[in-house]
């Protein structure tokens, strides 16, 4: 019988500022970015409830932190030096595992100005801790510093029975459009390494940004190969999928090869809250390893933490997610 694990999941936090953006900001699709943040978007989210959930999560104790991405409004590089310190002020990169959203990449830009800021919350494990089989489901390791870019994922954290796999959805989109795309590279990967995974009874939780339900989501911002993806999960399953972008708490099931895979997103966790619906939240996860076989070999809990405005803290949630 292995240990519990716990984890955090948290997504969308946004919580960087355009002003001082200069040139930088009239940059194709950034126009509208920038407009949109003006407008509404600075009044959404805010810094101090940020720290308040990070405030929280330290408080859980949790084991891991999985963020989905979208922690800048239109990828200028001082979001992303910005969006370190957060990093820095919720985790080490040995805890704290990251995926980009589509706004980490909402024009084209080098990934020195970007990604690589962020390399080392974005890497998988180390390549020299993977056997032979694992190394195979994966892409070559980059150099120290250098991030995964989207045709290098999946990416792949183990500890103890927990396997964590990153996905990228993300890709620059037009104006108007903030939909993703895996690619069948990254599904044939993904798809060898969850039955590997499967094989040696880890417990198996995807990361992706976008969502994975087939419905509910307009083409302009879904995921464009979603049917592949989700026909990969029916072949080999898994034990939970986690994701953002909607800044709307989501439960959704799809079909897996023995049972159901529950496809969870989070709230942002800095949202003031315009709408009931949209207060900040994140999610802890528990998972047991009950030692037994088959598709309850794990005990999988969840707990909703949503932002008390009244008390300026976080606090549980009563309503189910699993
Ligand atoms: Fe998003």
């Amino acid at each position: 019988m292995s240990a519990d694990i716990c984890f955090a999941h948290l997504s969308d936090w946004h919580a960087t500022s355009l002003a001082g953006g200069g040139a930088a900001l009239f940059r194709g699709k950034r126009i509208s970015g920038w407009a949109s943040w003006g407008l509404s978007r600075r009044r959404h989210h805010d810094p101090r409830i940020l720290a308040a959930a990070f405030r929280d999560v330290h408080a859980q104790g949790v084991d891991r932190i999985l963020v989905t991405g979208d922690l800048t409004h239109v990828s200028l590089e001082s979001e992303f030096l910005a969006a370190v310190r957060q990093l820095e002020a919720l985790g080490d990169p040995e805890r704290v595992f990251l995926i980009p959203g589509n706004h980490d990449c909402y024009v084209p830009a080098s990934a020195a100005s970007s990604w690589d800021h962020w390399a080392d919350y974005l890497v998988g494990d180390p390549f020299s801790t993977f056997d032979d089989e694992l190394a195979a489901c994966l892409s070559a390791p980059a150099p120290a510093g250098v991030a995964p870019r989207h045709e290098d994922y999946p990416t792949l954290r183990l500890s103890g029975r927990l396997a964590t796999i990153g996905l990228c959805s993300s890709i620059p989109t037009p104006i108007f459009r903030a939909g993703g795309r895996l690619g069948p590279e990254q599904l044939d990967r993904l798809e060898r390494l969850l039955a590997l995974l499967a094989a040696r009874g880890m417990c198996r939780v995807v990361m992706i940004h976008h969502p994975v339900a087939a419905k509910g989501e307009p083409a302009r911002r879904a995921l464009s190969d979603g049917d592949d993806l989700r026909a990969v999960l029916a072949r080999v399953g898994a034990e939970l999928v986690v994701h953002g972008h909607k800044h709307r708490r989501r439960i959704n099931r799809v079909p897996g090869p023995v049972a159901d895979v529950p496809i969870i997103g989070v709230p942002s966790s800095s949202e003031v809250g315009s709408r009931p619906d949209k207060h900040a939240q994140y999610h802890v996860y528990r998972v047991r390893g009950a030692g037994l076989s088959g598709p309850d070999r794990f005990e999988l809990s969840a707990e909703i933490r949503g932002y008390d405005a009244s008390q300026g803290e976080f606090r549980r949630v009563d309503e189910p997610l699993l």
